[in-house]
């Protein structure tokens, strides 16, 4: 099979790499892909939202499933682009339509979802700039801190997290008048804080039933003891140590069945992954967000950690014959830790040459902001690389990625270096 990868970051090298290995695989390629990609995958020039271009290069290159690695195109439809197309309406994507994408398209969507579904989450309201007053008297009703969301798709930037009442009417104020986040904020959900530790669970579907992949936990924060600025993740680990079988059973039960189950209420037809954010408040595990793809950078930590044949499994969920299907999980963890540029997640410079790639045997290094150019590998993004190590157990996976760490260097190159820290 032909198969396609759209995106450019450290999870869709994981997933051209876990492709790649799979005898179901003839040709694959990445749009628009990165210097990791290149060394497994054909690159297409293509963005991930250029439905039209897509299109021909599906048709040209006889794609027969194409893998959707970030939620833009999903939300935009990329999904139901395909089926209402005469010539894609057979080929696979593995991603929910437009209608099931507002889990993470849309905050509200997806808390009247959960309260429809019984999905335990933190008790919430939402406003607009018509009701704004209420909003700053249902804030006088909740304890600090205060959690305001944006609730369209901010680029993992709106949510804010506020100690000062005062604050947080101001923020308010800034997100539905003054369009702090655009769009995105035309409405904001003010939720109840949930204190306890976080964690993600991952579900593939085909609709009907599922499959619950290992659990992973990642650091979003830049700086040591989860201080500083959000990122789009730091580093990760899988599985999660404090995630015992009880617990995980009660996420079964609590949250990925009623959210498949209510996918069908609902008639949200949903070919795809769910990843389901979740906090441990006590023992019990309550839903921060859905996201309608895998996390990134938790994909470089699972994906190595599921033994199946991974087209086999987007076989069998573009089928629906995914309850065939029996995984088979690696029992190592695994741990990977982010190189990003010096500066991000605020500005930062680029094109710096990447050395030592080639001396990393004990790890694999999978590129996430990352180009070829004139036969080196540069930096293009903030987050540049993700270096995932296996282990006996997590703590030794992350001696063995700080282990190769040591023998890569780019100009103002900087990681956490106290991943695993709070397990
Ligand atoms: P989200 O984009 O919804 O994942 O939110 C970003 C981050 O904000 C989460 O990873 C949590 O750390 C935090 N967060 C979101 N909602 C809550 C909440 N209700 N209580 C505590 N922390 C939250
Ligand atoms: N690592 C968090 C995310 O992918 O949204």
């Amino acid at each position: 099979m032909n198969i396609l990868v759209l995106g450019s970051g450290g999870r869709e090298h994981t997933f051209a790499w876990k492709i790649a290995q799979s005898e179901l695989c003839n040709s694959l390629f990445v749009a628009p892909g990165n210097s990791g990609t290149a060394s497994i995958a054909t690159n297409l020039n293509i963005s991930v939202t250029d439905f039209e271009g897509i299109k021909k290069t599906v048709i040209t290159n006889n794609i027969e499933i194409v893998v959707v690695g970030p939620e833009d195109p999903l939300v935009q439809g990329i999904h139901d682009y395909f089926l209402q197309d005469e010539h894609l309406k057979g080929v696979s994507v593995i991603g929910p339509q437009k209608a099931a994408a507002e889990l993470e398209g849309s905050k509200e969507f997806a808390k009247e979802f959960m309260k429809r579904h019984h999905i335990p989450t933190a008790a919430y309201q939402s406003f607009t700039k018509a009701n704004i007053e209420e909003g700053y008297q249902f804030l006088e009703t909740l304890e600090p801190p205060y959690v305001l969301k944006a609730d369209g798709l901010a680029a993992g930037k709106g949510v804010l997290i506020i100690k000062d009442i005062e604050e947080a009417k101001v923020e308010l104020k800034d997100m539905l008048v003054d369009a702090k986040f655009g769009k995105a904020s035309t409405k904001v959900v003010i939720e109840e804080f949930l204190d306890g530790i976080e964690l993600s669970c991952f579900v593939l579907t085909d609709g009907k039933d599922y499959k619950i992949l290992p659990t992973a936990k990642d650091y979003k924060r830049i700086g040591e003891g989860d201080t500083g600025l959000n990122t789009g993740g730091m580093g990760a680990v899988s599985p999660v140590p404090f995630a015992s079988k009880e617990f995980l059973d009660k996420i079964e039960n609590q949250i990925v069945k009623p959210t498949v189950e209510g996918l069908q209420k609902d008639n949200l037809p949903y070919v795809g992954f769910i990843f389901i954010g979740l906090i441990k408040v006590g023992d019990d595990p309550k839903v921060i967000e859905y996201n309608v793809r895998m996390g990134d950078p938790e994909t470089e930590v699972v994906l190595p950690r599921l033994k199946n044949d991974l087209v086999e499994i987007f076989n069998a969920m573009s089928n629906g014959t995914l309850s065939e299907i029996e995984l088979d999980i690696e029992e190592r963890a695994a741990t990977t830790i982010m190189l990003v540029s010096g500066g991000y997640p605020e500005a930062y410079e680029k094109d710096k040459e990447i050395f030592g790639l080639d001396d990393v045997k004990e790890s694999i290094v999978f590129h996430a902001g990352a180009k070829s150019r004139d036969g080196k590998v540069v930096t293009s993004g903030g987050r540049v690389m993700a270096v995932t190590s296996y282990g006996t157990d997590y703590e030794e996976a992350i001696k063995k990625s700080y282990q190769s760490i040591d023998l890569l260097c780019f100009d103002k190159m900087y990681y956490r270096k106290d991943i695993g820290f709070d397990l």
